[in-house]
């Protein structure tokens, strides 16, 4: 594997051999000194054309951890103000001598075009509505920690599934692992066509509720149209939100999920969002691990060290 674009189409034994190292990177980051010399020499670029909180700072801890160096790429303070096209924002970067690139971009695609013009692997760090991979892995490491394995859950992925990257790449992961995804979202928030995806769906959260061992929140994705397909926010958590009420309806060992950022009082309730079953900060810490074993397993890590 050279790139790391997508979780489409990714082969089980790649999943699973990714987590394994996320479990043993989530170990080195437990230590007191959460640090190891595997790629020391190693050059990270960052390249975030969107903003981001989490995913930036994850990869860039991740990279540091492995004792990686940083490149960081804005474009607001960049020359692509002055007009420099993207492809000449990346041969720059990779004369610089980068070793990797993970690019964040509102394009769907960029990742890839990136990936044709520069010789280094390219991780995918979210391209428009369309694949956020890293995201996919962290959100698996987390289930899988928390039941032993994927196999046979059954997950509800709920909301705004038709602007989101994070299912589209959650739907592949799971369903490779052996879980079993069903999409929760008014027909306006579901993507026109759902043929080839491995789920089931439904418009109604409250009719599969008690089935799911977990709920996977998704934000309302107002910056692509998610707000504007349905009458109120108030409406949208009356039906599809998190509430105290259908939390406490759920089974009882059933995990709550979300990929942050968290819009309390809209898909999730205050209450919940800071209850135990809400594996918001797990699925935090997990992706700087995950993150390491993507950088680890492209950059050809020492494993001895
Ligand atoms: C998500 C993203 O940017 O795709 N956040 C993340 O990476 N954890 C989801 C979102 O923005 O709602």
């Amino acid at each position: 594997m050279r790139d790391l674009l997508t979780t489409e189409g990714l082969a089980r034994e790649r999943l699973e051999s990714l987590l394994a190292d996320g479990e043993e990177f989530a170990e080195v980051m437990r230590r007191p000194i959460p640090k190891v010399p595997a790629l020391r020499g190693k050059t990270v670029a960052t390249m975030f054309f969107e903003p981001s909180t989490r995913t930036r700072m994850s990869f860039e801890r991740a990279a540091r951890a492995l004792s990686a160096d940083v490149l960081s790429f804005s474009p607001a303070t960049s020359s692509l103000k002055k007009g420099e096209s993207l492809k000449d924002t990346v041969l720059t970067i990779q004369a610089m001598g980068a070793d990797l690139m993970v690019v964040r971009h509102t394009a769907t695609g960029a990742p890839w075009r990136v990936a044709e013009w520069t010789r280094l692997p390219v991780v995918n760090g979210g391209d428009g509505a369309h694949q956020h991979p890293t995201q996919a892995l962290l959100d698996s490491l987390t289930l899988r920690q928390r039941f032993g394995g994927l196999d046979g859950l059954r997950i509800g992925i709920v909301g705004d599934i038709r602007h989101s990257r994070v299912a589209r790449s959650d739907v592949y992961a799971f369903a490779t692992l052996g879980a079993s995804v069903t999409l929760v979202a008014p027909p306006t928030l579901l993507p026109p066509d759902l043929t080839g995806w491995p789920v089931e769906a439904t418009n109604t959260l409250d009719d599969v509720l008690t089935e799911l061992d977990a709920v996977y929140l998704l934000r309302v994705q107002a910056e692509r149209g998610g707000a504007s397909v349905f009458p109120s926010l108030p409406e949208y958590r009356e039906r599809f939100g998190m509430t105290r009420r259908r939390f406490a309806r759920l089974k009882p060992d059933t995990a709550v999920l979300h990929p942050g950022p968290m819009i309390r009082g809209v898909e999730i309730d205050q209450e919940v969002a800071d209850d135990p079953r809400c594996l918001v900060l797990d699925q935090v810490t997990n992706g700087v691990a995950v993150r390491m074993a993507v950088l680890f397993q492209l950059l050809g890590g020492e494993r001895d060290a």
